[in-house]
């Protein structure tokens, strides 16, 4: 659906999806989600005085239930938050928790071997949800509304209903397998006869909506405790969950200072762990700095070989030193070192490709990743539609850049009766046996074995950059599972290195590799003689092209009030809105 547009306003908002090489301007704030009443919710949010915070909180609540599939209350994320009037920035760490009763062999069947049916769509794949206490702390502390303000677009969406859109009829019908298994999650999003909405057609959530009216009134408690909190325990104790009421009531958001590292003189501020995304993005720019990407021209091989195996290095460490912080000493000064970068682009042969078998994780020669377990791993990952960023950007100069997720899409497919959300199913983000592969194909080590009270290792790349004077020139992130760091990663290269605009950064076909498989990912639009140079260097490509991410991007040029937005057309239904001029 690359091109398509189409704008429309009310009283308050302006929608539009922005066309592939023009984005959308305002000079009044703007919010980008992955589905347009949830943006047109941040923008009416916006118009009311809100700042960017009461905007993204706002959008993110409306995305849970317009967007079930990875907007919600059952899951978790990460939140950067740049503050400009005290030039602050600053990030909210909201990741699901493992349970109390959560032990690290869980997944594992009585061979020794990870069941990857009870790892990913079980109840116990649920870690304890983290969305609700994450946004309320960033409102109660940086926003400016009351939650009743924020929350009431939300509710009269799920009340009221809302125009089912081709993407959710489409991904609703795809996932009908696994949704039709729970009672539940087939009456909140299938017709009475188990038939699927069509387009336009109205989809209301009246459990949705007393859940969320629940939390308007009582603030964490309306979730963690009271109502909320027994439906969710029931649902535990029909299905064999492990979470219980103490894990609910000591559910803990973490702020943490975000890790920032220059590229190119801009200042690229992003999550730091347990998110991986945010380490091994910087790692990864810094290794790139050393060359003069634009001489070499927009993926050109020579370009797309750099990039290649940067990523390849840059993922092996991911499998080996990343995990919870709180948990395991994650080596983030060495890994984000300009002088490691220097080293790993030492290795680096500019001729012909490296194997994955050959590279180990680079800080410790003693990661060990002996050739029959490598050959074991090739398994290739199955496109991911899950997770959703959305970017909000208000008049005064704040900025939100916010990732959550289910994990899959639609989580796990449980839903907790009674109270009309779906659960997450993040606990297949921890590394379940070390050395096996979870749902992305990506491989952990210890640091990121199943413990209690642990936060599964994440992708999730929120990022804000600013310029050399210091200003906000970008918001962006991504959904895609492992393929979000290297997605966020090129929209900066596009940027930095390519002077494109927000919208045709985000058009520019994108390639990802992930160390293991051993494959190079790739979209339409990379040409065929740059895909047979790369192949006569050595590099093994994929046998067809796939779709990465979905980034939901705002620009500032950092000096006028003009702010650009491009929501990402490779996700139908997402859009770009703006307060309505007065
Ligand atoms: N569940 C996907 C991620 O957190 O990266």
């Amino acid at each position: 659906m690359i091109g398509s547009s189409f704008a429309w306003s009310n009283d308050n908002a302006i929608i539009d999806s922005s066309t592939r090489f023009h984005p959308v301007m305002s000079d009044s704030g703007m919010v980008v989600s992955q589905e347009i009443f949830a943006s047109q919710v941040g923008a009416e949010i916006l118009a009311l005085g809100g700042n960017a915070v009461d905007a993204a909180v706002a959008t993110g609540f409306a995305l849970a239930v317009t967007l079930p599939r990875a907007g919600n209350l059952g899951g978790g994320g990460f939140m950067l938050i740049h503050l400009a009037e005290e030039n602050k920035t600053l990030s909210i760490d909201y990741r699901e928790m493992a349970p109390t009763e959560a032990s690290r062999d869980m997944f594992l069947d009585t061979e020794g071997d990870v069941d990857n049916a009870k790892a990913r769509f079980s109840i116990q794949s649920s870690g304890v949800p983290g969305t609700v206490a994450g946004l309320l702390h960033a409102l109660d502390n940086y926003g400016t509304l009351s939650l009743k303000q924020v929350l009431q677009p939300a509710i009269d969406l799920a009340r009221n209903g809302f125009p089912v859109s081709t993407d959710l009829a489409a991904s609703l019908q795809a996932r009908q397998p696994t949704l039709h298994k729970n009672p539940a999650s087939k009456s909140y999003f299938y017709k009475a006869d188990g038939s699927g909405y069509k387009y336009g057609e109205s989809l209301v959530q009246s459990d949705l909506a007393a859940t969320l009216e629940r939390i308007a009134k009582s603030g964490k408690r309306g979730f963690y405790k009271g109502r909320t909190a027994q439906l969710i325990i029931a649902e535990m104790r029909r299905s064999g969950g492990l979470i219980n009421h103490r894990d609910l009531a000591d559910y803990r958001v973490v702020e943490r200072a975000p890790i920032c590292g220059d590229y190119r003189g801009n200042r690229v501020c992003t999550m730091p762990p347990p998110s991986s995304g945010g380490v091994h993005m910087l790692q990864m720019l810094n290794i790139l700095e050393g060359w003069d990407l634009q001489a070499l021209d927009h993926n050109s091989a020579a370009y797309i070989h750099r990039l290649v195996e940067s990523m390849r290095r840059a993922y092996a460490d991911r499998s080996y030193y990343l995990g919870d912080p709180d948990f395991f000493p994650v080596p983030v000064a060495e890994l984000t070192d300009k002088k490691y970068a220097d080293f790993l682009r030492g290795q680096i042969d500019l001729q012909s490709a490296s194997r994955s078998k050959d590279i180990s994780p680079g800080l410790a020669s003693a990661a060990a990743h002996n050739q029959s377990q490598v050959d074991k791993l090739r398994s290739i990952p199955q496109e991911s539609t899950e997770t959703t960023h959305f970017s909000a950007w208000d008049r005064w100069g704040n900025v939100v850049s916010n990732t959550y997720t289910l994990n899959f899409s639609y989580g796990n497919g449980i839903s907790v009766a009674g109270a009309g959300f779906l659960l997450n199913n993040e606990m297949d983000d921890f590394s379940a046996k070390p050395g096996s592969p979870n749902g992305y194909g990506l491989i952990g080590g210890a640091a990121n074995a199943i413990e209690p009270k642990k936060r599964p290792l994440s992708s999730m790349t929120p990022t804000i950059v600013f310029n050399r004077d210091g200003a906000p020139v970008l918001a962006t992130g991504s959904p895609g599972g492992s393929t979000i760091i290297t997605v966020v990663m090129q929209m900066i290269l596009n940027i930095v290195d390519f002077d494109m605009n927000v919208a045709e950064a985000t058009a520019a076909p994108r390639i990802h590799h992930q160390w293991l498989p051993d494959r190079v990912f790739y979209e339409s639009g990379v040409s065929a003689d740059t895909l047979g140079l790369l192949r006569g260097m050595g590099h093994q490509l994929s046998d067809k092209t796939r779709r990465l991410g979905a980034t939901e991007s705002i620009q500032s040029d950092g000096s006028t009030p003009f702010l650009y937005g491009t929501a990402d057309h490779r996700r139908d239904g997402s859009g770009v809105a703006v307060p309505a001029a007065d």
